[in-house]
């Protein structure tokens, strides 16, 4: 007899400029994830407006959803409903509606944070993904993605302390706002990276903003120091400024959250959201961990940006784990990470 263990789950993503639909099995096996990106709407306007993005997501999501669904039965439907774009997050709950109500299956709103969390289980092997790297408690999480940056303190699935957020740009949003400022196009993180293995990284000396006493970040005055360096030189080399600006996002990211993993003495990080696809932050992370005996876990590159898969896997951890049955539909843009069992 099929056990709770092994439901099938439809994961749906709205939240940003990603319209994506996936379907997971057992928690483990990723049998479907279809990804519709934006970027050809938004890049002209180097950013995501939020307007275009609710239209495009509106337009697509039922062939997205199709077209992940295919034949198979589910037995749950969970979907982000938030932290987002308020448009996006409403164009995800009406599709997950609508396919509850027509599958007759139950539907769970999960949190995209913790999406971005869990979407370091997956491993990529001989081209199948599945979720079969248990992430190992208590850890450090750093959340990094164009619309946040976040360090909490994780227990277990679903108990969270939250240790700091950014006052100002998240870190990919930084990425971004340095590349327009250098003309290299959107979204800034890939282009910047690239750029940058060309440069010197010591060329240019910008700040590294550590907050010291707390553990929030602050990246809009790295921002501003790469806009008077514009200003002020003349003869600039792209490649140095990226590879400088690569440098001072990647020390203080790895810095803080090392401080967390002294203060709260775990053995465990986990790094997801977009910007976990940098490789030099990956490489910085990891060399840190082994000199530190810290265990590092990263998200595999093809599921680091917004996707269904990390959805389904959030339902599925928090069908399993939140004790009962958690059925609140009610879209938040400004969701924080919320312990499962209050
Ligand atoms: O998680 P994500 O897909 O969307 C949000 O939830 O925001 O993250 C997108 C962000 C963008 O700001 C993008 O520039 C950044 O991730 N990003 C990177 C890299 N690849 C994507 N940032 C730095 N280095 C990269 N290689
Ligand atoms: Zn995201």
């Amino acid at each position: 007899m099929k056990t709770d263990k092994d439901i099938t789950i439809l994961g749906i993503e709205t939240t940003c400029d990603e319209t994506s639909a996936a379907i997971l099995k057992s928690g483990r096996d990723l049998v479907s994830n279809v990804v519709h990106t934006q970027i050809d709407i938004h890049k002209k306007y180097c950013g995501v407006v939020p307007e275009l993005a609710s239209r495009a997501h509106a337009v697509k999501v039922a062939e997205v959803v199709k077209e992940a669904l295919g034949n198979h039965k589910i037995d749950l439907v969970a979907f982000a409903s938030g932290p987002g774009l308020p448009g996006g997050l409403m164009v995800g709950r009406v599709a997950a509606e609508a396919v509850s109500a027509l599958k007759n299956v139950p539907i769970i709103g999960v949190n995209h944070l913790e999406g971005h969390l869990f979407a370091c289980e997956f491993d990529a092997k001989e081209g199948k993904i599945a979720a079969d790297k248990q992430l190992k408690f208590p850890l450090i999480a750093l959340i990094v993605s164009g619309g946040h940056t976040e360090l909490w303190y994780v227990k277990n699935y679903g108990d969270y302390k939250m240790l700091g957020r950014t006052r100002d740009d998240a870190a990919g949003e930084a990425f971004d706002k340095v590349a327009k400022l250098l003309g290299l196009g959107y979204p800034g993180g890939p282009v910047v990276a690239k750029e940058a293995l060309k440069g010197n990284p010591e060329a240019i000396k910008f700040p590294r903003p550590m907050m010291k006493g707390t553990f929030e970040f602050s990246f809009s005055g790295i921002k501003t120091a790469v806009s008077y360096y514009l200003r002020d030189h003349k003869d600039i080399k792209k490649e140095d400024v990226c590879a400088s600006f690569q440098a001072a996002m990647v020390e203080t990211l790895v810095a803080k959250t090392f401080q967390a993993v002294k203060k709260y003495k775990v053995k465990n990080v986990a790094v997801g959201g977009g910007v976990a696809a940098n490789e030099l932050l990956k490489e910085s992370m990891v060399k840190r961990g082994q000199k530190e005996g810290v265990d590092v876990s990263f998200v595999p590159r093809a599921l680091s940006s917004d996707n269904g898969a990390m959805i389904a896997l959030a339902g599925y951890k928090k069908f399993m784990f939140a004790g009962k049955f958690n059925a609140n539909i009610r879209i938040n843009p400004n969701m924080r990470i919320k312990n499962w069992g209050k």
